[in-house]
């Protein structure tokens, strides 16, 4: 706690340093993400950066900050809300507490296709929806970034409903989460990224849930042998602004940064497929074992949250419309 108090101050102090060169100044943005260096986000990262820089490189410098350096994605959307860290790249679920229309990626088995999620994630209007609060937040989100599909992973291999019961797996935050796994009939243990391969190593659970990537950036397919494709959850990661920062730009500025931000998605996409079959390669070599399930067994079981969750949560119905009409589209 001490360390994290320490970093907001340093970091509140230098937000107001300028990096000077030849006598001009420049504003320093920093853009925070967790993820290691060859990953899609920090790809995405970098076209944000070059595009600023390329226009407005004689004002700004973009710093990026790999690896959750600043701190785990929860503390650092409060130095969002501050305005000492400018940007961030973190999961929807990580938003959730914040504000609850984002638990809407939450929804297990929301979309029916990939297909489906890309389309509506990189939907202009969807951003504008998901904006709604974010005077109240303190942040917005200027871009959205595939994560792929979420499915478990485990010491085990888990081929069927039946073999996740009594079992724990680190889940993301948010209450969603843990629902989801009760469902499952299984146990949530809700743990930020960069804790889950200790608490894989220790047997503190027997799984996790993410994508290929988490194998081998984050390692964990040293521990866990056997990745299952049941495909629970599409859930992207957004490029989130803090409003301190976007207020102070001017129209122009502001035209370049939300530029950054789209050449950032775009270049975000590109990389993921290729990052996806490289990942599955490195972990095979690993000795990952790669399950192709029922996913409508799976589906089936927790299908029934749906409901639940529109009824707890009503604010989300209209983007849970919206969802639907993307399966719908992308299934024609
Ligand atoms: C994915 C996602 C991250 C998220 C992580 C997690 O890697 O891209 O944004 O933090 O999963 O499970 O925590």
């Amino acid at each position: 706690m001490k360390k994290i108090l320490g970093s907001a101050v340093a970091l509140a102090l230098s937000a107001l340093l300028m990096t000077g060169c030849g006598g001009e100044s420049k504003q320093v943005v920093r853009l925070s993400h967790s993820q290691i260096e060859t990953h899609p986000d920090h790809i995405g990262a970098v076209a944000f950066k070059d595009t600023v820089e390329k226009k407005l490189g004689d004002k700004f410098e973009v710093q990026i900050f790999p690896n959750a350096t600043l701190g785990a994605n929860e503390k650092v959307l409060e130095l969002i809300k501050q305005g000492s860290v400018q940007y961030l790249v973190v999961s929807t679920a990580n938003v959730e507490s914040f504000d609850k229309l984002f638990s809407i990626f939450s929804i297990p088995y929301l979309f029916t296709s990939e297909e489906a999620f890309e389309k509506f994630i990189t939907d202009p209007e969807i951003l504008g929806k998901l904006s709604v609060n974010s005077e109240k937040t303190g942040f917005a989100p200027v871009a959205a970034f595939t994560a792929g599909t979420r499915n478990f992973y485990s010491k085990t291999p888990i081929k069927s409903v039946a073999d996740l019961q009594g079992k724990k797996f680190r889940v993301q935050a948010g209450p969603v989460n843990v629902a989801m796994m009760q469902a499952f009939g299984a146990a949530a243990t809700p743990m930020s990224f960069g804790e889950v391969y200790s608490a894989l190593q220790q047997s503190v659970i027997d799984g996790a849930e993410n994508n290929e990537l988490a194998l081998t950036d984050q390692k964990h397919g040293e521990i866990t042998k056997y990745f299952s494709y049941d495909m629970h959850q599409m859930c992207p990661d957004v490029l989130v602004a803090s409003n301190a920062f976007l207020k102070k730009l001017s129209p122009e500025e502001r035209a370049v940064f939300d530029e950054a931000a789209k050449a950032a998605q775009e270049a975000e996409f590109a990389a993921w497929k290729g990052s996806i079959a490289e990942a599955k390669e490195k972990a095979i070599a690993m000795g990952v074992q790669f399950i192709e399930v029922d996913v409508n067994e799976f589906r089936n079981k927790v299908l029934p949250l749906h409901e639940q969750l529109l009824k707890d949560t009503p604010e989300i119905k209209a983007l849970y419309d919206e969802a639907s009409a993307a399966n719908a589209e992308a299934n024609k």
